[in-house]
């Protein structure tokens, strides 16, 4: 089998761009008088988070959290790990979770239960990617940067076998 490469792209360098200061100027209007904090989901949210964060015009704090779903490389089991929880306490704290992709929304739903769980003044979800077709839960994302098909995306961020983050568009994996 011929190893797996870059397809079509999906969403080209200067959408992203664009799409990216948009964001940042929604979530910095939502904002304006609340202390915010993001937590990124390593390690696929890093491009996104630090483009984001780069851009919004506010006071903001930033802590990571690592999780994963045990299962197959491209399908979400539900079940899911904290390889790295976050360093600071969130009680009482005004919390925005930036995750790069929402595809089944299961690792999402499993770490907003944990999250909400420790008492935040409020939480939300900005996720630059999400493949409507494959949700199996239903969650409330504030933001969201695109909507895509159903087909495994690379690129800003994400990856196939921890490859192909470094592209600058996000494209499809073809195998
Ligand atoms: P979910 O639990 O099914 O929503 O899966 C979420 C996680 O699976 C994401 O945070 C990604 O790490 C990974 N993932 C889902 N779809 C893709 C994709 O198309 N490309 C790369 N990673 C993906
Ligand atoms: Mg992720």
């Amino acid at each position: 089998m011929p190893p797996p490469r870059v397809g079509e792209i999906l969403v080209q360098r200067d959408e992203l761009e664009h799409r990216v200061r948009e964001l940042a100027a929604e979530v910095s209007r939502d904002y304006a008088d609340r202390d915010l904090l993001l937590v990124g989901v390593l390690k696929g949210a890093v491009f996104f988070l630090s483009d984001l964060m780069r851009h919004l015009q506010l006071d903001c704090e930033l802590d990571f959290m690592a999780v994963s779903s045990y299962g197959s490389s491209t399908d979400s089991s539900g079940v899911v790990r904290i390889l790295k929880d976050l360093d600071i306490s969130i009680e009482g704290r005004h919390v925005l979770i930036v995750e790069d992709i929402v595809d089944s929304g299961l690792t999402l739903s499993y770490l907003m239960r944990t999250l909400k769980a420790r008492n935040p003044a409020s939480l939300e979800v900005c996720a630059l990617l999400t493949k409507p077709e494959r949700r199996k839960v239903d969650l409330p994302i504030r933001y969201v940067g695109f909507e895509i098909p159903n087909r495994f995306a690379i690129g800003y961020g994400l990856d196939h076998a921890e490859r192909f983050r470094n592209l600058p568009f996000v494209a499809v994996l073809e195998e």
